[in-house]
């Protein structure tokens, strides 16, 4: 199904995507200019990521972002967006102590931010509690399993989860149990391509994939990783559909030569008074002048 009209993408919409095997695409966003293009190029679903804290802000991890934070780059990307669906992340410990608190925070992506869903990472029998208690909220929520990177102290280092059999059957099981408890969609990230395929077969709900094949009901990247502007990290997953840092940066070099060569700004970047206004300022500038240097 192609969407011609711009009508606001909803869930039921992209149940109906799954139904039809039509794959779902989805990217980051952070802020008005890029979430405007992103919208307008036909995506699905944009994600604001806590990603943002790694991509935009320069931490280390996704760990130190602030519900702050989200809010304030949700606001941006909310305000661009007229067609795709928004689903802001819900940072670090914004969900982790008490359903309550957890309600309250996604309810201020909602209300604030004009997000249309949440998206928290994990199926601990806590995070199932609260998507009921969301549920009961009317939030919609997109859970997220496979590597979820707010656990990264406890995994040590980002790496491919359900490679052993063990492992396998657990993100099986969260997915389930995700599914029951009302997630609307799944990110599957960083599992293998079989696994991947064996839960999406198996849900009704859309997959989401981020390394994790080509069999997930939907795609989502990272934006700055697939336009090539993240300089260090770059998963085997990740496909650059742009070299971004040496675009950008040879585009800055030349304006830096130019400024510094008096190339720019020239004439046809420059405003000018017509003929008669311009003879005029300059014989009442320099009476002016004049008159100054007298006094
Ligand atoms: O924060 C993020 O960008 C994400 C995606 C990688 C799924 O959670």
């Amino acid at each position: 199904m192609t969407k011609t009209t711009q009508t606001k993408i909803t869930i039921p919409y992209l149940w109906r995507k799954k139904e039809k095997k039509e794959k779902i695409v989805v990217l980051t966003a952070y802020d008005y200019p890029t979430a405007q293009i992103i919208d307008q190029a036909g995506v699905d679903i944009i994600l604001v990521g806590d990603s943002l804290g790694m991509v935009v802000l320069g931490y280390p991890d996704t760990l130190p972002v602030t519900m702050e934070e989200m809010l304030h780059h949700t606001k941006a990307v909310t305000r661009a967006v007229k067609q795709a669906l928004v689903v802001a992340d819900m940072p670090y410990l914004s969900y982790h102590f008490s359903p309550e608190v957890g309600v309250a925070n996604a309810a201020r992506f909602i209300k604030e931010a004009r997000a249309d869903a949440v998206k928290i990472e994990g199926a601990t029998p806590a995070r199932l509690k609260l998507i009921s208690f969301l549920q009961e909220a009317e939030i919609p929520v997109m859970g997220h399993v496979g590597l979820t990177p707010q656990s990264i102290r406890q995994l040590g280092e980002y790496r491919v989860q359900g490679k052993n059999i063990s492992q396998a059957k657990r993100i099986l099981q969260e997915a389930l149990e995700l599914e029951r408890a009302g997630v609307f969609a799944l990110v599957l990230e960083s599992i293998p391509r079989e696994l991947a395929q064996i839960i999406t077969q198996k849900l009704s709900i859309p997959t989401i994939g981020i390394g994790a094949g080509p069999d997930c009901d939907g795609q989502v990247l990272v934006l700055h990783d697939m336009l090539g502007l993240t300089a260090n990290i770059s998963p085997k997953f990740v496909k650059k559909y742009l070299d971004g840092q040496h675009l950008f940066r040879q585009a800055i070099e030349q304006y830096v030569r130019e400024v510094k060569d008096s190339q720019y700004p020239d004439e046809n970047h420059s405003y000018h008074l017509n003929t008669h206004s311009s003879d005029q300022l300059i014989r009442e500038l320099t009476t002016l002048i004049e008159e100054e240097e007298e006094n």
